[in-house]
C-alpha cells in the first residue's frame, strides 16, 4: 500500500535481529546474538562516572555537543586504544560515531555511489551486507582460507573490477572468527595505495583475545590515507551505550562530519563521558582480563561440546578470540529446516550462514554460533540438544 524508496526493497529484516527476539523466550538457549554477556556490563562503575559527571558538568554533558565528539573521549581513545596499537594520529583524525554501525554508514555515505563495487570478505558481517545493499553497491567476494582473504584473489579481483573499496574485519572476523595474519594485513594497506582502493577496516572484536599474540591493524600500516578504521566501545564496555569511531585522514573525518550532522547531529555526551572516564581511570586492561577470562571458559566449552555432540565430519573454525565459531555441517543439510527444528523442538537458536555471503547458496551447510552469551553449564546443553538434532540427519 506504501510507496517506500526503492533502497529498501533490496533490504531485508536482519536474521539475526530476529532471532534476537527470539531470546525473550527464557526456555530457548540462543547461540544466535552476538552480544556480550550480560553480567560483564561494569554497572557500579558506569553509574559512579555518570553521578559524578552529572553533578561536576551537568549543563554541558546534557547539552547539544559537538559533531566531532566530546573532545576529552576522543583524546582518551588516542591515548589508552589508538596509540597503544601502532596507529599515528591526532584529535582531527578522529570522530565519535554512534557504535561502529554508524561508522559503516558513514564511510559509505562519503564514499560510495550507487554502482560501486566494493571487495568483501566471503564469508562477512551481514549488517555490512545490508548497507551496502541498501546503497545499490556491488559487492564480489574475496575468497578466504582458515587465516582470513587470500591475498592472491584479492589482488585478481582489484585488477578485474577496480573497487572503489575493501570491507574488511581482519580480527575475529564475524562470522567466522578468523583473524588476519600480520604479513596480510601490510599487503593489503600496500595494495590500497597501489591500487588507489580504500579500505574500510571494521575491527570491534581485536581488544577481546584470549590467546596468541595482539596484532597492529591495518591502519597502522597505512602510508598513504586509505585505510578507515572503525572501533567500538560495544564489545568491551556495552552495547548499549552506542558509542564507536572512525579515525582517518582529517579531509576524510571532514566529510564525514557533514554526513553526521545529517544523521544524528552528534554522538549522546554522557555515554562518551562514561567511556571517556572509563579509560582515563585505567579501568580498562583489569575489565578486559576478567571479560576475557570468562569468554574463553565459553569459548572452550563451545569447541569441546561440537567434538563431544556433533556429527563427525563437522568443521569449525578454532578463534584466537572474538565471539564466534563458524561451523559446516557435511553433506547437504538443510539449515534452514534444522534451525526451524531447534528451536521449535529443542528451545536452542543458532544464526544460518546463508545471509552472510554475496552468493547464498556457498552458505548452505554453515551456521555461526555465539558464544559469549550464555554460561558454560548452558552452552553444554545447548551444545548437547544442537547435537543430538544434527547427529539425527544422517
Ligand atoms: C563486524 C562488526 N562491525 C560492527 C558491529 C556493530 O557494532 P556497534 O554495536 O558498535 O554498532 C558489529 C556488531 O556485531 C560487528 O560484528
Amino acid at each position: 500500500m506504501y510507496n517506500f524508496a526503492k533502497r529498501m526493497g533490496e533490504v531485508s529484516a536482519s536474521p539475526v535481529r530476529e532471532i534476537l527476539k527470539l531470546m525473550a523466550d527464557p526456555e530457548i538457549i540462543s547461540f544466535g546474538g552476538g552480544s556480550p554477556a550480560n553480567e560483564s556490563f561494569p554497572i557500579d562503575t558506569i553509574q559512579d562516572i555518570i553521578d559524578k559527571a552529572l553533578q561536576e558538568n551537568g549543563h554541558q554533558v546534557l547539552q547539544y555537543g559537538v559533531t566531532e565528539g566530546w573532545k576529552p573521549f576522543r583524546e582518551a581513545f588516542l591515548e589508552h586504544i589508538a596509540y597503544p596499537k601502532g596507529v599515528k594520529a591526532s584529535l582531527e583524525n578522529v570522530i565519535t560515531t554512534t557504535g561502529a554501525t554508524q561508522g559503516i554508514q558513514l564511510a559509505t555515505d562519503v564514499f560510495l555511489d550507487p554502482g560501486d563495487v566494493v571487495l568483501v570478505e566471503s564469508p562477512t558481517f551481514l549488517s555490512t551486507l545490508m548497507v551496502f545493499k541498501k546503497y545499490f553497491i556491488k559487492c564480489v567476494p574475496v575468497e578466504t582460507d582458515e587465516h582470513g582473504m587470500i591475498m592472491e584473489d584479492l589482488e585478481e579481483k582489484i585488477k578485474k573490477h577496480h573497487p572503489k573499496m575493501l570491507y574488511s574485519i581482519p580480527t575475529f572476523q564475524n562470522p567466522t572468527g578468523k583473524t588476519l595474519p600480520l604479513e596480510r594485513r601490510k599487503k593489503i594497506a600496500e595494495l590500497a595505495s597501489a591500487y588507489n582502493m580504500m579500505v574500510m577496516e571494521d575491527d570491534p572484536y581485536c581488544d577481546l583475545r584470549y590467546k596468541g599474540e595482539a596484532l597492529p591493524p591495518i591502519k597502522s600500516f597505512d602510508q598513504t590515507g586509505h585505510v578507515i578504521l572503525l572501533n567500538s566501545f560495544s564489545k568491551i564496555i556495552s552495547p548499549g551505550l552506542r558509542v564507536g569511531t572512525i579515525l582517518a585522514e582529517p579531509e576524510i573525518i571532514q566529510k564525514i562530519t557533514v554526513a553526521k550532522q545529517c544523521a544524528d547531529t552528534h554522538t549522546t555526551n554522557l555515554t562518551q563521558v562514561v567511556c571517556a572516564e572509563f579509560l582515563n581511570r585505567g579501568l580498562l586492561s583489569e575489565h578486559l582480563k576478567a571479560i576475557t577470562q570468562m569468554y574463553a571458559a565459553r569459548l572452550n566449552t563451545m569447541q569441546e561440546g561440537i567434538k563431544k555432540y556433533f556429527p563427525s565430519g563437522t568443521e569449525y573454525t578454532q578463534p584466537e578470540g572474538g565471539l564466534f565459531i563458524w561451523t559446516e555441517l557435511p553433506g547437504e543439510p538443510n539449515i534452514q529446516a534444522l534451525l526451524e527444528r531447534a528451536v521449535e523442538q529443542h528451545k536452542v537458536a543458532f544464526v544460518p550462514g546463508k545471509p552472510f555471503y554475496i552468493n547464498p547458496e556457498d552458505g548452505r551447510k554453515s551456521l555461526r554460533l555465539n558464544f559469549s552469551s550464555n554460561t558454560p553449564e548452558t552452552i553444554e546443553e545447548g551444545m548437547k540438544r544442537l547435537g543430538e538434532l544434527f547427529s539425527a540427519i544422517y
